[in-house]
């Protein structure tokens, strides 16, 4: 009999579901000839633990496999792609896969992730070969013109970033890789790790190149146990195979978990050992960053998408996009989703295709009331919005944010004024306390939006001008994005849901 390979993944979701004690139960079972390989995941969260088994028509599906099912599954001949009732399909021709734009997320489900040779087969490192043969000018010039803008919230062009370090002269140089993903609802950065940690390895040693920083350092979110051990065994064996070495030396950090300690600055002196305090900007940490040396910052998404852009060329990366937003962005659906999980579509998607299409609507099967795009600082999305292009402009033009490409759907028992109070709340629990307007203001917040609800109904008007006035002095006077954002939430709940704090919409006479 030939060898027959058996995919369980190794993601933190498929084990939190149980792929461990599937993994066991079919190599108990199975005979000698099923190699397990134990792969990312493909994302279809809702299908975890999903089992494929490769077949001469493809991987089939499974899923989502109980470990009490593999007796059943075995006796059914799934070993040979057959007939069950959790038969799925033939994993690539699912329409929910396959209508996807795969760029950064393309090998992942699909690898060994802890497999170089796997990874190579399966077209890494042609970017980082690529690089090696080109200045460090022209790697440069390659990101620049991809278009590629920083993942992680703000979208700021990848390039210019690289640029400036680049062009800064100092005895030692840094990569430092946000992957502290605080955000509600975002993933895409533990899946990333944990399903291709060669790719980020590959990404951070091409920026290495370009700008001459000869360290670099991962910063990973303290609750992500198993991508901080999968990453480093990936960088043991990138260093045995050259990725790394005396050119370019790669340590992982377990952050030190706190939101705000994905704010950059702060990031940065969480890493030299202090409390995650945000730095007041300038300098930027492109020309003082670690250790106060010039040091490029990107998050997980932004160095993965690097290979493909060196591999494919600058030209086929922007192709995908629309308007100043180029490439895909992998968006996580999360929150009251039937089908959650990881979508990676080119800029352009709107809101109701992800959730609708993609997601199938709510868990609960009943209307759903908003979406919060982009973490916990993210605006709420009104019907009226699902239409728009997932676009940074376009999102902004709106008082609404991309960030992350995390998405968190609510049904209509969501009491939005709940979950303003809860953003201010969040702000006031996590502020670094630099600055006055977060500081305080996030705290005044809750108490407003409590006065609020108890107020008479006569005198609401009154304690929702005060809100706003206090979303006013917290949007222009704080020193980062933590205070400066928090008024997102707050507002648009204000504005599009006026009724769940008691107040009539504008234009509306009044109850
Ligand atoms: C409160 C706060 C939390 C943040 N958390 C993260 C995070 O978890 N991951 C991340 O990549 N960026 C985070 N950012 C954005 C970073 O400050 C920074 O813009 C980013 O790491 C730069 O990488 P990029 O250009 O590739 O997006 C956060 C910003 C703020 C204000
Ligand atoms: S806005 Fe908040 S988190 Fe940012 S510096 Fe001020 S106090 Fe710190």
């Amino acid at each position: 009999m030939n060898r027959i390979r058996v995919f369980v993944p190794r993601d933190s979701a498929a084990l939190a579901v149980g792929a461990d004690e599937v993994a066991a139960r079919i190599a108990a079972l199975a005979p000698a000839e099923v190699e397990i390989v134990r792969n990312g995941s493909r994302g279809m969260l809702w299908l975890e633990p999903l089992v494929e088994v490769e077949t001469p028509l493809g991987r089939v599906a499974y899923g989502p496999v109980a470990p009490g099912d593999v007796p059943s599954l075995i006796e059914a001949g799934f070993l040979q792609g057959d007939e069950h009732p959790l038969l799925v399909g033939i994993t690539d021709r699912l329409p929910w896969l396959k209508s996807q734009e795969r760029l950064t997320f393309a090998r992942v489900g699909i690898t060994d992730p802890l497999s170089l040779a796997d990874y190579e087969a399966h077209g890494g490192l042609a970017g980082w070969r690529q690089a090696q043969s080109l200045p460090p000018a022209a790697i440069v010039q390659q990101v620049l013109d991809s278009g590629l803008r920083g993942r992680g919230g703000a979208a700021f062009p990848a390039g210019i970033k690289w640029q400036t370090v680049a062009a800064a002269q100092a005895p030692q140089k840094y990569v430092v890789c946000n992957a502290d993903e605080g955000d509600s609802g975002t993933y895409a950065d533990r899946m990333l790790m944990e399903g291709d940690p060669f790719l980020l390895i590959e990404g951070m040693a091409i920026a290495g190149l370009a700008t001459g920083a000869t360290r670099g350092y991962v910063y990973v979110r303290s609750e992500y146990p198993h991508a901080i051990a999968t990453l480093r065994e990936a960088v043991a064996s990138a260093r045995g195979a050259g990725l790394l070495g005396p050119h370019f030396e790669l340590e992982v950090r377990k952050a030190a978990g706190s939101y705000v300690c994905g704010e950059e600055t702060a990031m940065l002196e969480s890493l030299e050992g202090r409390r995650g305090i945000v730095r007041a900007k300038p300098p930027l940490p492109a020309l003082q960053g670690l250790f106060g040396q010039p040091t490029v910052i990107n998050n997980v998404l932004t160095f993965a998408a690097v290979p493909t852009v060196l591999a494919k060329g600058p030209l086929a990366y922007r192709d995908f996009g629309m308007g100043r937003s180029r490439g895909t962005l992998p968006f996580q659906l999360a929150g009251n989703v039937r089908r959650g999980g990881l979508v990676e579509k080119a800029f352009g998607v709107t809101l109701r295709e992800l959730m609708f299409d993609y997601g199938g609507g709510t868990a609960s099967g009943r209307p759903l009331k908003a979406a919060q795009v982009g973490g916990p600082l993210g605006a709420y999305l009104p019907e009226s919005q699902w239409d728009l292009p997932l676009d940074y402009e376009a999102y902004a033009a709106v008082g609404a944010v991309v960030g992350h490409g995390g998405i968190v759907m609510h049904d209509d028992r969501a009491d939005m004024a709940r979950l303003a109070r809860y953003a201010m709340e969040f702000c006031a629990i996590e502020s670094c306390g630099k600055c006055t307007p977060c500081r305080i203001g996030s705290t005044r917040g809750v108490e407003v939006v409590d006065r609020i609800a108890a107020a008479d109904p006569q005198l609401r008007p009154q304690q929702v001008k005060l809100l706003r006035d206090l979303c006013d002095t917290m949007l222009h006077g704080s020193l980062c994005a933590m205070g400066g954002m928090t008024p997102y939430p707050v507002l648009s709940a204000l504005n599009h849901y006026p009724e769940d704090f008691g107040i009539a919409a504008p234009g509306r006479a009044a109850a």
